[in-house]
């Protein structure tokens, strides 16, 4: 399975999160004993970013524009902005599935992005995604998902069995555990794309619209399980979203705008009072 690594967005194992704690000690060390105090720079912080899609020589859409954020370990935001503002390109930068065009990313202070490796490590390492599309491999059962996962995620076998069978549970799919993803249906594939997203315990998990198409009552108990599980292993979690009782149920709201430079000169301008075309004329 090993070979299927390149498919995913990896997680963090248990020996990595060991090595990230073992670093914060050493830090608070550093610093002396009774007077240990917390580092001062953020867990999450986001300098001048910008992004810019297609080659230099092409016509270059300018996609994501965002000065200033931070967030701290256990926080839950919703990213909002109209459609086009960069949501799911600031999740893929977060991801470190591309290189920002320009700015710095900051993870416990250190730029994911300093170099090729640190990229490659960060996401390994530290983050799951739930993408916009889901992301459930469709030869594969929910419970075989959530393994494979694991497994490139190297969570080692009997701690990802484990994880999978609670987290099937948790999330009401035990018995939808064998089922391939188009027998399921589309919140309980939602829910197998979370189970996937946080097998690894990820410290960042990026969620992108993990509500879009699901009633009400499936959406909330996404969230709830999202929520749930963020804070109880202190992951950081950020949501692209449109959907409102999410925006009014995280305390924090982060809204982009579509940047002002963005290329739009070349769209049709159609003046909204002129008609639908007819079918036949
Ligand atoms: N691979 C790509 N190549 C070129 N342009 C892209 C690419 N992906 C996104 N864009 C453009 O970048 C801008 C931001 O896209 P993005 O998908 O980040 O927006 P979004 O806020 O997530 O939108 P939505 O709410 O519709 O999901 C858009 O103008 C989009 O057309
Ligand atoms: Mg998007």
């Amino acid at each position: 399975m090993r070979h299927m690594k390149a498919l995913f967005v990896t997680g963090v194992s248990p020996m990595s999160l060991t090595a990230a704690s073992a670093d914060g000690r050493a830090r608070g060390a550093a610093s002396g004993g009774a007077k240990m105090s917390a580092p001062n720079f953020p867990f999450l912080e986001i300098r001048n970013l910008r992004h810019s899609y297609g080659q230099p020589d092409e016509s270059r859409v300018q996609a994501l524009s965002l000065d200033y954020m931070s967030a701290s370990r256990g926080e839950a935001i919703a990213v909002t902005g109209p459609s086009g503002s960069g949501k799911t390109t600031l999740l893929r930068v977060l991801a470190a599935l591309i290189r920002p065009t320009a700015g710095e990313v900051l993870f416990d202070g250190r730029d994911i992005f300093a170099s090729r490796g640190n990229a490659a490590s960060w996401r390994a390492a530290s983050v799951g995604y739930v993408f916009q599309e889901m992301n459930l491999m469709p030869g594969f059962s929910a419970l075989e998902n959530i393994l494979l996962t694991a497994e490139v995620s190297n969570v080692p076998g009997a701690a990802a069995t484990e994880r999978t069978n609670y987290l099937l549970r948790r999330l009401g799919l035990w018995d939808r555990r064998d089922r391939l993803p188009d027998k399921l249906s589309l919140g309980e594939r939602q829910r197998a794309a979370v189970a996937c997203a946080v097998v690894h315990s990820p410290s960042v998990l990026l969620a992108d619209e993990p509500t879009a198409g699901l009633d009400a009552e499936n959406a909330r108990s996404v969230m709830d399980i999202l929520t749930e599980l963020c804070a109880e292993s202190r992951t950081l979690l950020i949501i692209a979203t449109h959907d409102e009782a999410i925006k009014k149920r995280l305390k924090r709201v982060a809204r982009l705008q579509i940047p002002r430079d963005q290329n739009r000169e070349d769209l049709p301008r159609v003046p909204a009072e002129s008609p639908l075309p007819a079918l036949s004329s």
